[in-house]
């Protein structure tokens, strides 16, 4: 709830009726939710911050979360019949942008957020060399990615954020983690994100969660004036997306 004596309006207070199209709530296939025991729990997290609608999207990297349409079908099949009629779950995949990522692109194997939207991400330690070869590939295949969490990649952090502007500018939508607006993964990925707040630079909002802690943490978010109004947007545009 809002209040008129609180200096800081929670995040909370802003996301609800919001989609959740980036969390690792399927069971058992990454490296978030273990079990459907797990997943219900996260789901049910979720409702209390009044968020009912989701697209799980598991980690698809090569030899590590080697997922497929398949395995994923599979794991929503598994979650899918214990939840209640208001819960509104779908599918998708975050995909590490490397060689066996371009190999999905080829095989028509992708799984996207919407019609056109798919969630990509980069190593923590280095973009791709080819990184835009592999968006170009996408692009040719009439997909339009969404970069996960730009923030957490500190090798573009910078002043004058050239690295991201270049992205952007080959048609990538930034999506931020809500937990990056927190301490959560470090100061220098909470200021990058106040910064591409700023600088008008951030399109969606998800939460990425893994785990219960996640939600905790999401619900102690709070969010300055300075900055409510392009959150505000941001979460609009969120929203949109689906409607
Ligand atoms: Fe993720």
């Amino acid at each position: 709830m809002l209040s008129i004596f609180r200096k800081n309006t929670f995040l909370v207070d802003l996301i609800e009726g919001i989609t959740d199209f980036h969390n690792h709530i399927l069971p058992g296939i990454d490296d978030g939710a273990k079990t459907v025991e797990e997943s219900i729990e996260l789901i049910r997290e979720f409702e209390n911050l009044g968020i009912k609608n989701f697209v799980a999207t598991p980690h698809v990297i090569g030899e590590y979360y080697p997922n497929t349409p398949e395995t994923i079908s599979k794991a929503y099949g598994e979650l899918k019949p214990h939840l209640s009629d208001s819960i509104k779950l779908g599918y998708a995949a975050e995909y590490m942008m490397d060689q066996h990522f371009t190999e999905i692109i080829e095989n028509d194997q992708i799984l996207p957020i919407t019609k056109k939207k798919v969630l990509v991400e980069m190593s923590y330690f280095q973009p791709p060399i080819n990184l835009n070869e592999i968006l170009f590939k996408l692009q040719n295949n009439s997909f339009s990615p969404i970069l996960a969490h730009p923030e957490r990649y500190s090798y573009w952090h910078s002043k004058d954020l050239q690295k991201y502007e270049n992205i952007r500018s080959r048609g990538c939508d930034f999506q931020l983690n809500m937990l990056s607006l927190s301490g959560h993964y470090g100061k220098g990925i909470q200021k990058t994100a106040f910064q591409l707040i700023e600088n008008d630079m951030i399109d969606l909002l998800a939460s990425d969660v893994h785990r219960k802690d996640h939600i905790e943490k999401i619900q102690n978010i709070k969010i300055s004036k300075k900055h409510l109004k392009t959150l505000q947007q941001i979460i609009q545009n969120s929203k949109n997306l689906f409607s």
